[in-house]
């Protein structure tokens, strides 16, 4: 079995290439809609489709824990809902705590947001860039399938 982690790392929003940039913005603008009283971490996700279209989620918690739901998948579920035929080009993820601040050290997807996202690349045959921002530390992933290796998948054949 072989397993490939391929990232790139930059220490700057201005050295991301234009489209990454872009939509790195978008995640840090959904995140100020974060309906997170609970936790008070507010996180921004921004999904780049195949037609160009970007869509944004952020976290959406709930009195009941377990209900609510992290950015990546409220935004991947709305761009696979809306857009059932459109593959998905590449996700960005951005957070900030309670003082606004964008977070110094990137986050990383949980292990559920994972298997959302890697289930989204199989889906479609196209490998989901994914890029995960702090405003220290930037890293890029080419591929799901480098943050979730040996995933679960249902054979149905
Ligand atoms: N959260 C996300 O939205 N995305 C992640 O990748 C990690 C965690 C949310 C869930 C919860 O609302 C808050 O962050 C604190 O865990």
């Amino acid at each position: 079995m072989q397993i490939n982690i391929e990232l790139l790392e930059y220490s700057s929003i201005a050295e991301l290439n234009e489209t990454d940039r872009k939509l790195v913005e978008q995640s840090q603008k959904a995140l100020n809609a974060s309906y997170s009283p609970y936790s008070r971490f507010r996180v921004g996700a921004a999904v780049l489709l195949e037609n160009g279209k970007i869509i944004t989620g952020n976290n959406q918690e709930n009195a009941a824990y377990p209900s609510g739901l992290c950015a990546e998948r409220v935004a991947l579920f709305y761009a696979n809902a809306q857009y059932p035929e459109t593959s998905v080009k590449a996700i960005a993820i951005s957070a900030s705590g309670d003082n606004k601040n964008f977070t110094k050290e990137f986050i990383s997807p949980c292990g559920s947001c994972r298997q959302v996202i890697l289930e989204t690349e199989n889906r479609f045959k196209t490998p989901i860039r994914i890029i995960l921002y702090g405003s220290d530390k930037i890293v890029v992933f080419e591929s799901a399938s480098s943050l979730l290796p040996m995933a679960f998948s249902q054979i149905i054949k």
